[in-house]
């Protein structure tokens, strides 16, 4: 459903205003080749008018060679700030960048983060953008999950399906994705709604079953039939089912990494707006799939790269699965019940 100019000028003036944008603070739009030109406009139009001083950092897209697919999730290799001076300098001098390029995982960005500068992603298009626009709510929900994912040694997740993994925690932060920057220094995705650590280093274990509708990412596909991964010592050791493992070990295999297998992300969705069926609604090159990512009660559990919380793992490899109807404890407490996410008194029960 296409959305107006005035909408999205009305969104992004809300993202900007929950993000604190001051007038003659500086935003710099980081721009490539698959940027959606309304969204771009539209930034352009609701940051000037909130008084910032815009430029517009547009930058060749890298990794073609080596990417199996066109998700700009699909290859977490080198990016186009790698060597480049002035771009560097340029952002690091912004108050806040808005991504409109997908900047993710990369020791630039933390850079750039660690000089004080904002960053936000935004790479949906903008009838997603419209739909899920963040509100002080949604950070509330996100900030209420990751206090409890603070204070935890254990993450257990079940599932009738035959999912039993315990997740040792502590070792690494919290990390919180609500939709907007509102400190300095502070990385975000509009749009989010989601909480997560990582299990410490080599720790993981135990076994994964996934679920016919789980979904993998970047494939941006619903398993048909499931797929069972073995993990020990943190990383998954074996994935085995009929086609949809054929179709992941393939895939992973192309990589040529033993880093790729190790679990990295783990969390759950909140965002009670993003729904598990939108990603079939799309065209593969349409969306990242943060309905997916985010729908509430959903568990999410990523493998590959670790140094976005500061471990040491980069790989190129990246899979986002967020799987249904798992119970997520921390604990021996439940946080979400077979999908269905609790909150208040629920989660003393
Ligand atoms: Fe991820």
């Amino acid at each position: 459903m296409p959305v107006s100019d005035a909408d999205m000028v009305r969104a992004w003036t809300h993202v900007l205003t929950l993000s604190k944008l001051k007038p003659q603070e500086v935003v710099t739009v980081l721009t490539s080749d698959g940027t959606h030109p309304q969204t771009l406009r539209t930034a352009l139009i609701a940051a000037s008018t909130l008084g910032a001083r815009v430029n517009r950092l547009d930058l060749p897209p890298v990794n073609a060679e080596h990417a199996h697919s066109r998700d700009s999730l699909a290859y977490l290799g080198t990016t186009p700030l790698t060597g480049n001076r002035a771009a560097m300098a340029a952002l690091k001098e912004s108050d806040l960048v808005l991504d409109l390029m997908t900047l993710l995982f990369s020791p630039e960005q933390m850079e750039i983060l660690e000089s004080g500068t904002k960053i936000l992603l935004a790479v949906e298009p903008p009838e997603v953008l419209v739909r899920l626009l963040p509100s002080l709510e949604d950070k509330a929900t996100v900030g209420e999950a990751t206090a409890l994912l603070k204070a935890a040694k254990e993450m257990h997740v079940t599932s009738r399906a035959g999912t039993d993994l315990r997740l040792p925690i502590g070792e690494f932060p919290t990390v919180q994705e609500y939709g907007f920057v509102d400190e300095p220094g502070r990385w975000d995705h509009w749009p989010s709604g989601f909480g997560f650590t990582f299990p410490n280093e080599g720790q993981a274990s135990g076994r994964i079953v996934l679920d016919k509708g789980d979904i993998l990412l970047p494939m941006k596909s619903y398993l048909t039939s499931q797929i069972e991964m073995t993990v020990e010592k943190g990383y998954v050791t074996a994935i085995t089912g009929g086609l949809d493992a054929d179709l992941l070990n393939d895939y992973m295999d192309t990589f040529a990494d033993p880093e790729a297998y190790a679990i990295s992300h783990i969390g759950w969705g909140t965002q009670k707006r993003a729904r598990w069926s939108t990603l079939g609604l799309y065209d593969r090159e349409q969306t990242l799939g943060m309905d997916a990512r985010a729908f509430a009660g959903n568990f999410l559990f990523s493998l590959g790269p670790n140094n976005e919380a500061g471990g040491s793992r980069t790989t190129a490899c990246h899979i986002d699965i967020p799987m249904r109807n798992c119970t997520v404890s921390l604990d021996g407490r439940d946080v979400v019940r077979e999908g269905k996410l609790l909150a208040g008194k629920e989660l003393a029960q």
